[in-house]
């Protein structure tokens, strides 16, 4: 490795960072992480904290999970590429197939298509739906629908059903026929509801309202996260989802459930649709899927779907779609060692033990400090502040004083992550008791110093 001079020097000057203007990187060169050990992480100069975003939601198993990492060195040595495109396939992408078509029949989804991560996954969900659609000559749906604040990655059809400004503005035009319906969001939504039921039946009207305005006929799928998570952790009523699904269903609407972050246990339960008694017609997964260790992801298809495509006789059904890397032997290999591990630890006990902990720790700094306008989460290991400069006008906090926050609790033996005006928490799913109590007195240590 290079010295530490020669990394800060050179920090953030021959790249550009995703999710950041490249001028701001150069005025705040962005922490040098250099190894990591359980969940905790290092920086380049010594100092050590939780990392209570988990990577970036996928490090589920921590950073020293054994199994996988001998995994991909195993597999590198026997063979470490080749493709699935037509007429060639590896063993481990089949092992792999027959493990998570076991691990989400509960799901009732019965067959794999493999990615190289959350962004593939979705735009797959996306193109297999019109497909699906066409294959059953309704080539009329080709329409998206989509919640405000959902996050889909950024592939151009991702963007398109993305509910966020940030990622859409400056890469307008986006696909065209994407709405996207009000969020079952409390805190702020256009309806001033806040109770959660209510709301989620506001929105499951607002879903009707636009079926109904757009024709049932013209929309291919809606999709959502179970739990909206880049977004600000939008956990939503329990009907919502249920809802959604209904209704769809009524009218020949696909249910993708975008699981990117949530599937292998974030929110407590195996699946964010299980957690909420549903089950989708396609979920996109990628992240925790290989633990963070390799860029991998799968889309999940529904088995009532597949007749629909297996059985097609007008060549239709050829999938015209697929990515170099969709099924590396590599990721695959980490991917089985990652399930296996994944399900010996049960990590979705844990995660909701230590996200009831959390949750109830957010509640009391809210209690504590003025600046914090909402809490939530309590739905397993993902949870969210909301900051606010004033609780009466929810008027959101400036960048200056969440950046100076950050960086105390960091300081005080926690990395957290800043999106806007939320703070947004997403440990490792191996997270112990004295971890998640690290966690808080950091972030209370970093409210201190700017309440
Ligand atoms: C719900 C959801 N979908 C899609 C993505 C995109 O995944 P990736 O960044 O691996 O392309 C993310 C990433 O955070 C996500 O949270």
């Amino acid at each position: 490795m290079k010295d530490s001079n020669f990394l800060k020097e050179h920090n953030a000057k021959s790249l550009w960072h995703p999710m950041a203007h490249p001028g701001d990187s150069l005025a705040n060169p962005p922490a040098i992480i250099t190894s990591a050990q359980g969940v905790k992480i290092t920086d380049v100069d010594g100092h050590e904290v939780v990392d209570a975003v988990g990577g970036l939601w996928n490090v589920n198993l921590g950073f020293s999970c054994q199994p996988v990492k001998d995994a991909i060195a195993a597999q590198l040595d026997v063979l470490p590429y080749y493709s699935t495109f037509r007429g060639t396939t590896n063993d481990q992408v089949i092992q792999l197939a027959e493990e998570l078509r076991k691990f989400f029949a509960p799901d009732g989804l019965t067959r794999a298509f493999f990615t190289s991560g959350g962004s593939d996954s979705v735009e797959t969900a996306l193109r297999l739906a019109r497909q699906y659609h066409k294959i059953r000559g309704e080539a009329g749906r080709t329409k998206f629908l989509s919640l405000k604040k959902g996050y889909h990655g950024t592939h151009m059809g991702g963007a398109s059903v993305n509910g966020n400004a940030n990622f859409r503005t400056q890469y307008e035009p986006l696909l065209p026929g994407c709405f996207q319906i009000p969020a079952p969001y409390t805190y702020r939504n256009p309806f001033n509801e806040t109770d959660p039921e209510r709301l989620a039946q506001l929105c499951l009207q607002a879903l009707e309202d636009e079926i109904a305005f757009q024709g049932a006929g013209t929309i291919a799928a809606f999709i959502m996260e179970p739990i909206l998570g880049a977004g600000g952790v939008i956990p939503p009523h329990e009907s919502f989802m249920p809802g959604v699904r209904e209704i769809c269903s009524k009218n020949g609407i696909l249910l993708i459930a975008d699981e990117v972050i949530t599937a292998f246990g974030r929110t407590g339960s195996w699946t964010g649709s299980r957690h909420w008694g549903v089950q989708p017609d396609m979920m996109a997964t990628a992240k925790a899927i290989t633990n963070g260790y390799f860029p991998f992801g799968a889309v999940m298809i529904a088995d009532h779907m597949t007749e629909t495509f297996e059985k097609d006789t007008t060549g239709k059904a050829a999938i015209g779609h697929g990515y170099t890397y969709s099924g590396h032997p590599v990721g695959a290999a980490a991917a089985l060692a990652c399930l296996e591990e994944t399900l010996k630890l049960n990590v979705p006990e844990n995660a909701a033990a230590r996200g009831t902990q959390l949750h109830q720790g957010l509640l009391a700094l809210q209690q504590k400090y003025e600046l914090i306008g909402d809490v939530r989460g309590g739905h397993g290991l993902m949870s969210a502040l909301e900051l606010v400069s004033d609780r009466a006008t929810k008027a959101p906090v400036d960048k200056k004083t969440i950046g100076k926050l950050q960086e105390v609790a960091y300081e005080a033996g926690a990395m957290v992550r800043v999106s806007g005006p939320n703070i947004i928490l997403s440990p490792p799913l191996v997270l112990s008791e004295a971890e998640a109590a690290t966690i808080l007195h950091a972030l209370d240590a970093g409210f201190a110093a700017v309440s």
